[in-house]
């Protein structure tokens, strides 16, 4: 594969576009084909030891959607937003977790099982370090979440991730606990409404200076 040539410019002007989306503009629906691409940036993120924590849930159903509002403290982007998208962990991973992602390794890259075993004690061993596991894995859905919103950036498609929800009450609604996950954080996409006040207000960050040290 040849290295990518995107301008500086080009992807800092996707990030300085991009802003936190309140408004939505709901008569908008996001390209199936774009709307295809996001969810392969999501499968696509990173992951320690590539074993990939997570499942991304995409809330089709509107009354569904309804009934998630009243559990995100009425925040409107989770109906007005083209697609809404439930970020979750896979809860308490452990060995199995851990021999499924080697034996997938095994068939993408044709080699023996037994050839990846050295591989697969040392995560096993790593993860009964861990003070939380699901601590762990909660972290990593956060690299995919960043890595969906800067692909909208650079597909002209507008995000809100968010954590004004209630997690819990994200489970119930969605049966997730049921299928052994837990909502860690929630992205709507689709394409900010022209009422959206904060699409025009000036980008607040400190200094680069002050955020970036060189030692
Ligand atoms: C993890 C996370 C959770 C957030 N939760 C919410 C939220 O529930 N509702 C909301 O409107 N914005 C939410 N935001 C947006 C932030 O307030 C916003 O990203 C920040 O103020 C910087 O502004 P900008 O993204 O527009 O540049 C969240 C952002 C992050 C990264």
């Amino acid at each position: 594969m040849t290295a990518p040539n995107f301008s500086s410019e080009s992807v800092l002007q996707a990030l300085n576009w991009r802003y936190a989306t309140k408004m939505f503009d709901a008569s908008k629906k996001i390209p199936s084909d774009t709307w295809s691409a996001l969810e392969q940036s999501l499968v696509l993120a990173p992951s320690s030891f590539g074993l990939e924590p997570w499942k991304f849930f995409v809330i089709d159903d509107p009354a569904v959607r309804q009934q998630l509002l009243e559990a995100t403290w009425k925040q409107s982007q989770v109906v007005d937003a083209s697609h809404l998208l439930v970020l979750a962990i896979k809860t308490g991973l452990n060995d199995t977790d851990v021999d499924r992602s080697m034996a997938r390794t095994s068939e993408v890259r044709e080699v023996p099982l037994e050839s990846l075993e050295g591989f697969s004690n040392v995560i096993k061993g790593f993860m009964k370090t861990l003070p939380d596991v699901d601590n762990w894995a909660t972290r990593q859905v956060y690299i995919a979440l960043g890595q969906l919103m800067v692909s909208a950036a650079l597909l002209g498609i507008d995000t809100c991730p968010m954590e004004g929800f209630m997690p819990d009450k994200y489970d119930e609604i969605l049966g997730l606990p049921e299928m052994g996950y837990h909502a860690v954080v929630v992205c709507a996409a689709g394409y900010r409404s022209e009422d959206d006040k904060y699409a025009h207000l000036p980008k607040v960050r400190f200094s680069l200076e002050d955020k970036v040290q060189h030692i």
